[in-house]
């Protein structure tokens, strides 16, 4: 199989990484790819969103499963764009897309297939919105309805925060077109989860959780940025709850995405929250999560490759997948200022021996070469990851692996994994 993954990420190194122990790659791609998927595939220089040049690339190669990373490509209409060229392409038309693009869209969904999710209104009037809040008052969520680059969600402790966010979203446009509609929602209390279904329009197969950990410094402070570190499995998140999760939540959803004529095809990620009431619904993602997916990749025992032909062909109905009964990690590095401008250009060095830590491997993500020396090129810059019997295991090899990296201008998370360790305590 000739194989062109799309993106550029810490998740895209992990997915090259996978796919190329696969027994039926003959050739891997990887657009435009960075340092780290150089080493397990061949990089070509087309940017994801580059939707003619990425049909064109493939066609020209033969290529017979494209497998898209990050999200915007496939709003964008990537995988119709794919199909109309007769290429198979592992990711949701524009339609199904909709389900990460709009989350109001995303919420009609939801509420016609019956699955549980926080109260929510929306408004496309700030006037009307704010008349909304104050009626309601704080705590209340107040979300972008569109793509944000994980800006778009802030959870209001006060009236003022969310006015304010209200103000910036709909009015001052801080997210452009995304923020012009929002979404005000009840704020639920309970863990988060990221879980994660790989769907063939029909049927889904559980691909496996893991828990994210989305604020900058330890003890969840700091702000949101797109995951400082994800473990998997979760704490508390048994195979009971997978059950009811898949059953309540993903495949009611993939069922109303057939009544209306666009059925799911690809990896569903399904945010969740487990509330006293059952796990309910946060957010739909119509990719892996990153750095969910860097965590995954290590536990996953089945062949990925085939799962992901399946999907396309709507063969899952009668597939497996399975990950080993292990706990796995993935720890962020990130350069100093990041959410905010993050310090480029520091010299990396130690990560050949970092990597030769039992257990661990390390994704580049905003990484570049300059002058023949590894540098950081982008805010989250490196995952040291690392699978054992256990988290505590995984957790010592990645801390491990990691002080062994000597990059001045990295900064990461000490407590990756810290509500696990704290339940089994
Ligand atoms: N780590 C969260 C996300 O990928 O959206």
């Amino acid at each position: 199989m000739r194989v062109l993954i799309i993106g550029s990420g810490g998740r895209e190194h992990a997915l090259c990484w996978a796919l190329s122990a696969s027994p039926l790659i003959t050739k891997l791609w990887c657009a435009p790819g960075n340092p780290g998927t150089a080493e397990v595939a061949t990089n070509v220089a087309i940017e994801a969103l580059a939707i003619p040049e990425l049909v064109a690339f493939a066609r020209e190669h033969a290529i017979d499963l494209v497998v898209p990373g990050p999200e915007a490509p496939l709003v964008a209409g990537l995988a119709d764009a794919l199909a109309e060229a007769g290429i198979r392409c592992c990711g949701p038309s524009a339609a199904a897309a909709r389900l990460e693009g709009s989350k109001s869209f995303a919420r009609e969904v939801a509420a016609a297939a019956g699955i549980p999710i926080p109260r929510w209104e929306c408004f496309s009037n700030a006037a009307e919105a704010r008349a909304f809040l104050s009626r309601r008052g704080a705590p209340i969520v107040v979300k972008a309805d569109g793509l944000a680059a994980g800006k778009g969600v802030v959870v209001a402790e006060t009236e003022a925060e969310a006015e304010a966010a209200i103000n910036a979203f709909m009015e001052d446009g801080s997210l452009g077109e995304a923020g012009r509609t929002v979404l005000l929602e009840e704020r639920l209390e309970g863990e988060e989860i990221s879980l994660f279904a790989l769907c063939d329009g029909e049927h889904a197969v559980f691909l496996g959780a893991a828990q994210d950990h989305k604020r900058a410094h330890e003890g969840d402070t700091g702000p949101n940025t797109g995951g400082m570190g994800a473990y998997s499995p979760p704490a508390r998140f048994s195979p009971a709850l997978t059950d009811l999760a898949m059953g309540s939540i993903v495949r009611p959803a993939l069922a109303e995405m057939v009544r209306r004529g666009t059925p799911f095809r690809g990896v569903l990620f399904a945010g969740l929250i487990l509330t006293e009431e059952g796990p309910k619904l946060l957010e739909f993602n119509v990719r892996f999560g990153d750095p969910e997916c860097q965590a995954l990749m290590l536990r996953l025992h089945s062949d990925l490759l085939p799962g992901l032909l399946a999907a396309c062909d709507q063969e899952l109905g009668a597939f497996d997948l399975r990950l080993r009964n292990t706990a796995s990690i993935a720890v962020v590095m990130a350069a100093r200022g990041y959410p905010g401008t993050p310090v480029r250009g520091g010299v990396i060095e130690g990560l050949a021996e970092a990597a030769k830590v039992p257990g661990v491997q390390i994704f580049h993500a905003g990484t570049a070469w300059r002058e023949g020396k590894l540098i950081a090129n982008g805010g989250r810059v490196l995952n040291v990851c690392a699978e054992a019997a256990n988290l505590q295991a995984a957790r010592e090899a990645a801390y491990r692996a990691i002080r062994m990296i000597r990059w001045e201008d990295g900064f990461y998370r000490a407590d990756i994994g810290w509500r696990a360790l704290a339940a089994e305590a």
